[in-house]
């Protein structure tokens, strides 16, 4: 074979690779590899989180702590659930609202990103808890929560529609959902979807009245409430809700520092910056 054209083909295989890399590890995040590789990568860039997406405090408060307060007011000390919370977005909005009084639970998969959120919330940390577990099965009985709420992670869950009817099972009826859908992207076939479709996978799942509006130019923001009426569950301590992952059976209790299940006596480490470690149980 001619070398120029051997040569030629040499670096269209390289650059072929190295496209389909960019694209499985970094413009997808790793979604089309795996939960693994999402929260694998994840890990790796928690530190920097912060940093990137640069959060503006004044927007976080106007488009989604204020929001989420009038539309549960008068209420102002309601149980909220944030999925996926990566560095505690959503619990410092929260937080920083004058008006909440409530307390948050905070999950996210990702082990570093939770220790990062920990630092961003340590000033509230009677009020906001940590807990390394997966948005798949979420360790809490059916109706648990006031509002569940669900930022920019939809959309790298291997199966986004089994993840929204688990956020919906955890909320009580009547409760506020808030959950937000990436949108004009090319790049993650199968991954977004239209407003009909977000609609439609809603309602599959007990969802009644949602809307959405577009929110940062790239994603949809759509809240709805589940269907039914029940009364607010409010702020009360974790170990009213804290189910047992690994038999499902019984409420998790708090002693000498651990999480231990009465039924199957397993038991959760808490780490040294306070994040109960689930997600071992689950194995
Ligand atoms: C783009 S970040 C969004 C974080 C935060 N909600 C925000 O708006 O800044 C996506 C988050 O989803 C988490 N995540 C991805 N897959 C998950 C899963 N299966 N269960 C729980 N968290 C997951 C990642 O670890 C990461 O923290």
């Amino acid at each position: 074979m001619n070398p120029w054209v051997g040569l030629f083909l040499v670096a269209l295989t390289g650059g072929a690779i190295a496209v389909l890399g960019w694209w499985l590890l970094i413009a997808t995040e790793g979604v089309y590899l795996g939960r693994r590789v999402v929260v694998l990568l994840y890990d790796l860039y928690a530190r920097r989180y912060d940093k990137i997406k640069d959060y503006y405090r004044e927007y976080e408060q106007r488009y989604l702590a204020q929001p989420i307060m009038e539309k549960i007011a008068p209420h102002q000390s309601p149980l909220v659930l944030d999925v996926a919370t990566g560095t505690g977005r959503l619990p410092l909005a929260l937080m920083r609202h004058e008006r909440f009084q409530g307390r948050v639970v905070a999950v996210d998969l990702s082990r570093q990103m939770l220790s990062q959120g920990v630092k961003n919330l340590y000033v509230f940390d009677d009020r906001v808890t940590f807990i390394w577990s997966p948005a798949e099965d979420l360790p809490f009985p059916d109706d648990s929560f006031d509002v569940v709420t669900c930022l920019e992670a939809l959309e790298f869950m291997v199966n986004s529609q089994a993840v929204l009817c688990e956020l919906v099972r955890v909320l009580r009826p009547g409760g506020l959902l808030l959950i937000t859908q990436r949108i004009n992207t090319k790049l993650m076939p199968g991954k977004t979807w239209t407003g009909g479709q977000t609609l439609a996978a809603l309602e599959k799942c007990g969802i009644t009245d949602a809307n959405a509006q577009i929110w940062q130019v790239d994603y949809r923001k759509v809240w709805g409430r589940k269907a039914g009426d029940a009364p607010a569950v409010g702020s009360r301590p974790l170990a009213e809700t804290l189910r047992c992952p690994a038999c499902q059976e019984s409420l998790m209790v708090e002693q000498d520092g651990r999480w231990h299940c009465p039924h199957c006596a397993k038991e959760a480490a808490v780490g040294d910056d306070g994040v109960i470690e689930l997600f071992p149980l689950y194995r």
